[in-house]
């Protein structure tokens, strides 16, 4: 017989999930195991909401497993570690992302490609190797193999810097391997949310010329004054659209929902790169003969690997890169995930795990 969320495991545990489709969230008792030899546990302090997380609790994939503690943006303090865990310690800054387990032994994982191991496994509502089910970073406590920690350096803040283990390295790691983090590319963002105003931000700190191209016209000034953006196209303006033909060597596509590439394809130089990172849940219009005219390319891109997380968080913190953020209490997770809906977030919102969970015990 399948056992109860509460009884897998020998450590109980605690965080708010969505029972159904319904998305809404409430408190939920669920248990972790106890830490193995090469396990580190750490108390969550912080987790950013990405759309990801919406998403899921929706089933708007199609792929949820009720429940489902969401959260993949997930920070915390190290409170135990294995005996033969030697990248972190007790009392360490620490974060989780989306992966907390692949297989390690196929090409991807002997590359640190785990985010394309075709057994990878989520951190959250996914099942993992003792097939029990994995649950995310709403929750007091994480437990994860050395591998899938991060080590989050002393000047990084913690809010600002857990959405860069979603959102960051989701928009770091396919400018970097498309050959747009270079100074002088010219490189356009879609869609100025957490993944954009983060790919904004890197796109920058590696010398880029930055177009952001939005729906939203009220968020220009921001994001040429605030983000550091060079300019900035409305994507329902056809003459600022048409004006920007073939001025971008790549685009980094984060929109959450469906919407026309036909325009941004226009904007590609010739031979021109437009990377999908954004996952509507319906498929696309592929319009083929402006691509083959052009010699253009689409590509997708999932997150990154464990060794380009680190490389990503190394990075950020040197350059003081991190993101905008709204904090917000456990008990306002459901306001928080409607106004993520609507898109009424500047740019992400992150729980204060640490200080406003434990409140919600007895709601
Ligand atoms: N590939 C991966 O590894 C990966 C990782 C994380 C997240 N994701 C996905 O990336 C997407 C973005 O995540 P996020 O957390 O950045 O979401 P977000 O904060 O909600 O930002 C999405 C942005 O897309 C634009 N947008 C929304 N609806 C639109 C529409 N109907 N038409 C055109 N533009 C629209 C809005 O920007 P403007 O107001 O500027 O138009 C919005 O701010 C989600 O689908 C998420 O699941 C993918
Ligand atoms: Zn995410
Ligand atoms: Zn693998």
């Amino acid at each position: 017989m399948t056992k109860l969320p509460e009884e897998e495991h020998p450590i109980k545990a605690f965080g708010w999930a969505a029972r159904d489709q319904s998305g809404h969230l409430s408190p939920f008792n669920f248990s972790r195991r106890a830490t193995g030899v090469d396990d580190v546990r750490f108390k969550v302090l912080y987790c950013g909401i990405c759309h990801s997380d919406l998403h899921f609790i929706k089933n708007e994939w199609g792929i949820s497993k009720f429940p489902v503690v969401p959260g993949h943006e997930i920070v915390g303090e190290v409170t135990e570690v294995g005996s033969q865990v030697r990248k972190v310690n007790v009392g360490d800054k620490v974060g989780v992302g989306c992966i907390i387990g692949a297989c390690r032994s196929c090409d991807n994982c002997n590359k640190s490609l785990e985010n394309y191991c075709p057994k990878m496994i989520l951190s959250f509502a996914a099942t993992y190797h003792d097939g029990t089910t994995t649950y995310g970073g709403f929750s007091d406590t994480m437990v994860a193999n050395e591998r899938y920690i991060v080590h989050i350096p002393n000047n990084l803040p913690l809010d600002a810097g857990a959405p860069l283990l979603c959102a960051g390295i989701t928009v770091y790691s396919p400018l970097k391997y498309h050959g747009l983090a270079e100074p002088g590319k010219h490189v356009g963002v879609v869609g100025l949310g957490g993944l954009g105003h983060l790919a904004v931000k890197f796109a920058k700190a590696f010398g880029s010329i930055v177009t952001v191209i939005s729906t939203s016209p009220n968020k220009k000034e921001e994001a040429l004054k605030n983000l550091g953006a060079d300019s900035f196209l409305v994507s329902r303006d056809q003459d600022q659209m048409q004006a920007a033909q073939g001025t971008l060597d790549g685009i980094i596509d984060t929109v959450s929902a469906s919407h026309p590439i036909l325009p941004l394809i226009g904007l590609l130089k010739s031979q021109g790169k437009l990377v999908m990172v954004g996952v509507p849940d319906k498929p696309l219009e592929l319009p083929i003969f402006p691509l083959i005219q052009g010699g253009k390319n689409i590509a997708g891109s999932n997150i990154g690997g464990m060794k380009e997380t680190q490389e990503m968080i190394d990075f950020a913190a040197k350059h003081n890169i991190t993101a905008d953020i709204e904090v917000v209490s456990m008990d306002y997770l459901n306001t928080a995930m409607e106004r993520l809906a609507k898109g009424d977030v500047r740019y992400r919102f992150v729980i204060d795990v640490g200080n406003t969970l434990d409140a919600t015990k007895h709601t």
